[in-house]
């Protein structure tokens, strides 16, 4: 059966890298972010890899207003949603954050209250649905808090908690809730930083784990798996050591 996919942040690298797996499959997409001119692009890109139909929105996702009837829209062009990709997001620079609540402020609203907006619509069609799959992409940022980036992690860990609940809730309606956990990934939002190495994945690499995970219907995912040892190792590093260093 042809899968139809609805993508949130549609432009974001590892969406749009994950959505090629799927354009191989001839899935049929509502691909949703606030750059028209971008989601042209990911749309010819998607029908030229065998995409069914690519429907866009614009929307700037800041605008909680709009989500119902986005949903609607979605339903209405696509008939049922089988995976949501949910990937949009924004990295604050820390220092400032520190100093201006504005830039922490943006940053909560962007990575953990509309994602919640979203999913708390979702969740409601999903069940009714029974079936389906919600994966969302948070952050190995939000496992631990820590001096260099707390502002996003804060975002990102609550994001987390969240979908570990919404997970529990949808599990006896059949619907899987993939928890993405990427580590480094190149992309424009990491542009600053990127300084290559063996800790940093590319977004091609990260969307076709991503893609796995969510066939898999996998309930966390670190993007690479080796995530998950790093993360485990700073979880259980002991306070008095996790004071004195700086990463
Ligand atoms: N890259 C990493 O190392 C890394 C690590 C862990 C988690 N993540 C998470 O992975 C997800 C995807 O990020 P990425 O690395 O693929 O970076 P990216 O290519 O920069 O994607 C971020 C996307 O979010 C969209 N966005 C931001 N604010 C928006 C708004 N108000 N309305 C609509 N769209 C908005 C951006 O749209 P525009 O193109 O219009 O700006 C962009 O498409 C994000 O949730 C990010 O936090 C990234």
């Amino acid at each position: 059966m042809v899968k139809t996919v609805l993508v949130i942040g549609a432009t974001s690298a590892m969406a749009k890298e994950t959505c090629k797996h799927f354009a191989k499959e001839k899935a049929r997409f509502f691909l949703v972010a606030r750059d028209a001119n971008k989601l042209g692009s990911v749309k010819l890109d998607l029908l030229t890899r065998g995409a069914e139909s690519v429907t866009t929105c614009a929307l700037d996702l800041a605008d909680f207003s709009e989500y119902r009837s986005l949903v609607s829209m979605a339903l209405k062009e696509l008939g049922r949603i089988d995976i949501t990709l949910i990937a949009h997001g924004v990295l604050p620079d820390q220092k400032q954050a520190q100093k201006e609540f504005k830039i922490a402020e943006e940053s909560i609203r962007i990575n953990f209250l509309s994602v919640i907006a979203l999913c708390e619509i979702l969740a409601e069609y999903y069940e009714n649905q029974q079936a389906g799959c919600l994966a969302v992409i948070s952050s190995v940022a939000g496992d631990r808090g820590r001096a260099s980036n707390y502002i996003y992690g804060a975002a990102k860990g609550g994001l987390t908690r969240y979908l570990q609940g919404l997970w529990q809730r949808l599990a006896p309606s059949h619907v899987n809730v993939v928890i993405i956990k990427p580590g480094f990934v190149e992309s424009p939002m990491t542009q600053h930083l990127q300084g290559g190495g063996p800790l940093w994945a590319t977004a091609d690499t990260a969307g076709r784990a991503i893609y796995k995970a969510i066939i898999k219907g996998k309930p966390v995912a670190y993007i690479p798996a080796f995530w998950k040892g790093i993360m485990w190792g700073v979880i259980h590093t002991p306070h008095a050591i996790f004071k004195r260093v700086r990463f």
